[in-house]
């Protein structure tokens, strides 16, 4: 039988099989960023067919690293319940759920524009507020010259 129906160990979760749905925006958060029931429908039938792990989709852990509408959030306690609920679902069927966190970064777009103002500067990446006159320009793969000091 293939490696891949045995059970294996992540440090101290054990997986059933080494079948891993990899982490997967799927645009059903609700529009503030909950857990819905569309989500718990999704995750339970992955869990059901048999996957060992599912990751969920990119979840923004601060208000200015949204991405996307419908984007699963994780900014403050209140979110703890849905994901609850979503982690005994799927739990119950047999499968493990890990969170991927994630912050947009440059590439933030904030759906929700009464959100936008608030949250126009730019941040270090250790989270503190650039000056408003520093352009919003961080560096990625693409554009990342070395020789360049982007964090003043
Ligand atoms: C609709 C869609 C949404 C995705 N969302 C995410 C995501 O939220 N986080 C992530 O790391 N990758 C995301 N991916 C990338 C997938 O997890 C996966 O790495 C990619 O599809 C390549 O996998 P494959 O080589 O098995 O096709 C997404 C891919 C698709 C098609």
């Amino acid at each position: 039988m293939s490696i891949l129906f045995e059970p294996m160990k992540i440090m101290h979760m054990d997986l059933r099989n080494r079948f891993v749905r990899s982490a997967t925006y799927d645009g059903c958060a609700n529009k503030n960023g909950y857990v819905t029931e569309n989500q718990m429908d999704l995750y339970s039938v992955l869990a059901e067919g048999g996957v060992g792990l599912i990751i969920t989709g990119i979840t923004y852990v601060h208000p200015t690293g949204q991405i996307s509408s419908f984007q699963n959030s994780i900014v403050g306690d209140e979110f703890i319940h849905g994901f609850k609920r979503l982690t005994a679902a799927v739990h119950s069927r047999g499968a493990k759920i890990a969170v991927q966190l994630f912050h947009a970064g440059r590439e933030a777009r904030f759906p929700d524009s009464s959100q936008s103002a608030r949250y126009k500067q730019s941040l270090k990446p250790t989270g503190q507020c650039l000056p408003n006159h520093v352009p919003t320009f961080t560096p990625k793969i693409s554009t990342f010259n070395p020789s360049i000091s982007y964090i003043p």
